[in-house]
């Protein structure tokens, strides 16, 4: 039996607009906080993070297909709403946003954004559909809802700093902040697709922090980065990633690369490694 009323679900954009416009009537301020479902403890933390922020809180869960590669997991990606709607009401949240792929994309939809700058190198040289994808679901999504503030996870840096530049460029009001990764107690940030891993997977999985965490105080002691990226690719696989897509060290306010081979000003480190069919990704300060 739960213990919250149910969720209050917004089905179209034309419903959310009318609770939403319904509390501004009244005064009160909107936070938003979107995701693709599935959600665990660190969507949880933004939801929370969201309700300290304003008075009512949207979570949209959306599994958006315009941020999959035809050969990725848009099929299996994992959907439960009714236990996303009761982790959220539990959280905070006031209203769920769930709209269908067609009321998102309708027939006929033709636009596209492209956000360079943060959006270049890292996960596009993997994923170079990705970001296409990122910034025209959340610029939806950010008009759509039109609040106050929108959390987003540092868990995805890269995303961050790219929404945060995308919203700056086109004058979308809505303050974009960042919110720390929540990890396990082996220090594994969660994830949603941390539930595809066999336990022998997720005994390497736990491993990653360890191995960034180390490469960051060496990058942080002026080590050549080539270096400490060059030594942390190479433990990554010894430890038992079966790929590593990136082990790399940038810039922490635009992702540039730092122009001197050393740390020079402040930092993360950011890493991309396979286990299997599943990609992890994960990123701390330097
Ligand atoms: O980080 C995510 O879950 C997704 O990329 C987002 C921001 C909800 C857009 O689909």
């Amino acid at each position: 039996m739960s213990e919250h009323p149910p969720l209050p679900i917004a089905r179209s954009v034309a419903a959310l607009r009318q609770t939403v416009r319904g509390w501004r009537r009244q005064g009160l301020s909107v936070a938003f906080v979107p995701t693709m479902g599935a959600l665990h403890e660190g969507h949880l933390t933004l939801v929370r993070e969201a309700d300290q922020r304003a008075d009512r809180v949207v979570a949209s869960v959306f599994v958006n297909p315009t941020q999959f590669a035809a050969h990725e997991d848009l099929g299996t990606y994992p959907r439960r709403e009714a236990q996303d709607a009761e982790l959220l009401a539990g959280a905070g949240c006031h209203l769920l946003f769930a709209p269908s792929v067609d009321e998102m994309y309708p027939e006929g939809f033709s636009t596209s954004v492209n956000v360079a700058g943060p959006s270049q190198g890292l996960e596009t040289d993997f994923r170079p559909h990705f970001f296409g994808g990122v910034a025209v679901v959340v610029a939806k999504l950010l008009n759509q809802v039109q609040a106050d503030v929108a959390v987003f996870g540092e868990k995805d840096y890269q995303q961050l700093l790219v929404v945060r530049r995308m919203a700056r460029d086109l004058d979308i009001p809505t303050e974009i902040v960042g919110a720390p990764t929540e990890r396990d107690r082996h220090g594994l940030a969660l994830s949603s697709r941390n539930a595809y891993l066999s336990e022998a997977e997720l005994a390497v999985a736990r491993r990653l922090n360890g191995v960034l965490a180390e490469a960051a105080i060496k990058a942080a002691d002026w080590r050549p980065l080539a270096a400490v990226e060059r030594e942390a690719y190479a433990e990554l696989l010894k430890i038992g990633f079966e790929r590593v897509d990136y082990v790399a060290v940038r810039r922490a306010e635009d992702l540039a690369a730092f122009a001197n081979g050393v740390v020079d000003a402040p930092a993360r480190i950011l890493a991309a490694a396979w286990l299997g069919k599943t990609r992890l990704i994960d990123n701390m300060a330097v």
